[in-house]
């Protein structure tokens, strides 16, 4: 197994000064998986509240033959932002993968995912990739069809043209005759988003406050974490659930080698996870140049999974 490290904390130190330097602050959601974060997240798949992995975890499981019928079996899978890949059992079983390539910007939990995966599934060979699947992708050799793979409704945290922007690089990357399999969460009530969000046992809110620690950490911040406050609210007009860092006090910090003050009540949006309806979704797709195939949803809409095709899978013979 081979990887290519891709974040460095100069990244993280770039992203924090312009976000930090802002009228209104923010620091970008990808960098919440250090190693605490990332072990953070692993809890909140779990919360009671947060109902995207149970829910997807079930469809892949009861719909994952079909997705093999339609895809066809023995395909490679390359996974974007594949985290601890604790999903992608049901798909290597399913579609009996030879191949897979998972995909993550935290280069040492990629490593100890991938080793785990190939070590409890010894037909399948295991190629990791330490990098921004945001950005441009060389992928190994391998014969086409591929299926992507990108579960977890991830998509939900890019803005709409960016959204757009990204599935178009995936089709790039995946290149002629591909599939997509991709989890997409749906909108839905205040109360239940909300709640995902910010459960009754702190672990979002320890999620969000973790990047605060991490700045301490990594860029010789000064920042008095426990004068922060995790907020989630849904914002209905945009269609997305947003986190925030509030400061509950008045406050002047160091990190990165400058100096921010904060009023009181004033907050570090770090997060945006955007919702879609069965349509939005489909437009997604087609916007982004990918032809919806197949969806299926939990009795209550909760969360979707969709299956589609690159339109040269239609249109050649
Ligand atoms: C990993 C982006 C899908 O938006 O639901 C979970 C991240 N943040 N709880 C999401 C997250 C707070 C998650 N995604």
């Amino acid at each position: 197994m081979e990887h290519i490290v891709a974040e460095t904390s100069s990244d993280f130190a770039q992203a924090v000064l312009a976000g930090l330097g802002q009228p209104r602050k923010t620091i970008p959601a990808r960098f919440f998986y250090d190693e605490a974060g990332s072990a953070l997240f692993e809890d909140i798949t779990r919360l009671p509240e947060y109902y995207p992995t149970r829910i997807e975890t079930e469809l892949l499981r009861r719909h994952g033959m079909e997705i093999a019928d339609l895809v066809g079996r023995g395909r490679p899978l390359i996974e974007f932002g594949s985290g601890s890949s604790a999903k992608t059992p049901l798909m290597l079983e399913a579609l009996e993968t030879p191949v897979y390539v998972p995909i993550d910007i935290s280069g040492d939990f990629l490593a100890a995912s991938a080793a785990a995966l190939a070590q409890a599934h010894r037909q399948v060979r295991v190629h990791p990739i330490a990098g921004d699947f945001t950005g441009p992708l060389r992928l190994p050799v391998l014969a086409r069809p591929l299926v992507g793979f990108f579960p977890g409704s991830t998509l939900g945290n890019f803005p709409h043209a960016a959204a757009v922007d990204l599935l178009r690089s995936f089709r790039g990357t995946l290149g002629a005759r591909a599939w997509l399999i991709i989890g997409i969460d749906t909108r839905k009530e205040a109360a239940i988003l909300e709640a995902a969000y910010d459960d009754a046992s702190g672990v979002t809110a320890a999620f969000n406050l973790n990047l605060l620690h991490r700045v301490n950490r990594e860029l010789g911040g000064t920042i008095d974490v426990d004068s922060f406050a995790h907020r989630a609210l849904w914002n209905d007009a945009v269609g997305r659930v947003e986190m925030h860092l509030v400061a509950t006090r008045p406050m002047r910090f160091r990190a990165a080698g400058s100096v921010f003050e904060m009023a009181e009540g004033e907050s570090i949006h770090t997060e945006n996870s955007y919702k879609y309806t069965a349509e939005e979704t489909r437009l997604l797709a087609r916007t982004a140049g990918w032809q919806p195939v197949k969806s299926w949803f939990d009795a209550d809409q909760q969360f979707g999974l969709h299956l589609w095709s690159a339109p040269e899978t239609i249109l050649e013979p």
